[in-house]
């Protein structure tokens, strides 16, 4: 593979796996395809050498856009979406049009153009699961899960999925799927949980937890993703559907009082606020199949360790968030979080 397009690469995980290629696979050229939306930023990837990339601000939905961009291409890693579950409860449209209209776009160029397809995809397709036992035994998701998705942003999630394999299935798409779970790392954008606390701690204010704090999301560091697509990308069978993930599952109060500790605060330095409606309860991923058929392993598997740095990063890069950080906040002011 020498081009590939990455959609949405000037977002959180994709601008992290145009950072992966390009360290990792010199001979790789990455065009990024990139609205440059609210949570797109050129930032995240205009350090990085002029020669190994290019970016290209337009639409997934497109049409006649993303098939110049195909003639080129060897593959198409798709990233771009709307991926806040929040926003896709004030306002599910823009969700629709991405995160289907857009991916339909997409595999229409790439099954006219024969070009190799992977469509990232997220746990919450399945839905949710019920809390660990007291030994704590639970299920996790297989790609043999049925999907079971919650909110706006995961059906439109699940629609994609689904977009895709009939595509693999009905015209021969070259297609990979990858559902991973809740990632963390630099460049996420600050709506989201972990930056969300970590900016308020800077900025003095307290962390905000929905309901209770027992929902259990399943931690990765975003570069573990990375590498876990780069490895189906290359070596996964077409048509099939991997998971990704790193076995960190924590609940939310536990990531808070992490949090806490590592700025130095009393354990109880937060407040509950409302919860999000239709809140799913548990996340866990089986990534046994990755590790088994294509023998990836995660390597940031130290979540203190993640944070830690993840915090250090947030820290040095005050500039990248801190003029959106009151706009993000009184957003979630209105609804009570
Ligand atoms: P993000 O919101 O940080 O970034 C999304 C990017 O897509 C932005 O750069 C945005 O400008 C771009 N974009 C949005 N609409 C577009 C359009 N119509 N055309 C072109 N570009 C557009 O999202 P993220 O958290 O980095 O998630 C990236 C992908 O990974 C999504 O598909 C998401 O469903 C999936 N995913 C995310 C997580 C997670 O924990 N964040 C976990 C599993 C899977
Ligand atoms: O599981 C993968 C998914 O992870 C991705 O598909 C999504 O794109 C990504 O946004 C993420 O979804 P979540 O809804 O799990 O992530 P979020 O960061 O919004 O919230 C994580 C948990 O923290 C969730 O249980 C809600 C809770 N939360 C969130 C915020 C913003 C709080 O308790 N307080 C908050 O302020």
């Amino acid at each position: 593979m020498r081009n590939i397009v990455v959609t949405g690469g000037a977002g959180f995980i994709g601008s992290n796996f145009v950072h992966y290629v390009v360290k990792t696979q010199p001979d790789v050229f990455v065009t990024v395809l990139d609205k440059l939306t609210y949570a797109g930023n050129e930032r995240n990837i205009d350090g990085l050498p002029k020669d190994r990339y290019k970016l290209v601000v337009g639409d997934i939905c497109d049409a006649k856009l993303v098939d110049n961009l195909l003639d080129n291409a060897d593959a198409v890693v798709h990233y771009a979406a709307e991926s806040h579950n929040d926003n896709s409860l004030n306002d599910p449209s823009p969700f629709v049009q991405t995160n289907l209209i857009g991916t339909y776009t997409l595999i229409e160029a790439a099954r006219k153009k024969g070009v190799r397809f992977h469509h990232i995809s997220t746990d919450e397709v399945y839905g949710d699961l019920p809390l660990r036992d007291v030994d704590g035994n639970g299920e996790s998701f297989t790609d043999t899960t049925p999907y079971n998705p919650s909110s706006p942003y995961s059906s439109t999630k699940a629609g994609s999925d689904l977009l895709v394999r009939a595509w693999v299935r009905s015209f021969g798409l070259k297609a990979t799927i990858s559902n991973c779970s809740n990632n963390y790392g630099p460049y996420q954008h600050i709506e989201k949980f972990i930056p969300r606390q970590i900016t308020n701690l800077i900025s003095g204010i307290r962390p905000k937890l929905y309901g209770s704090g027992e929902n259990v999301r399943d931690w990765i560091h975003t570069n573990d993703h990375s590498s876990a697509v780069w490895k189906i990308l290359e070596e996964g069978r077409i048509g099939e559907t991997y998971l990704i993930g790193a076995d960190g599952e924590k609940n939310n109060k536990e990531v808070i009082k992490l949090l806490l500790k590592l700025f130095g605060k009393s354990p109880d330095d937060f407040d509950l606020v409302v919860d999000r409606p239709g809140h799913d309860l548990r996340y866990a991923i089986d990534s046994s199949k990755l590790r088994t058929e294509l023998g990836w392993t995660p390597e940031f598997t130290d979540f203190e360790k993640g944070i830690e740095e993840t915090i250090n990063w947030y820290k040095g890069n005050k500039d990248w968030w801190k003029p959106q950080k009151a706009e993000v906040e009184a957003k979630y002011a209105l609804s009570g979080q």
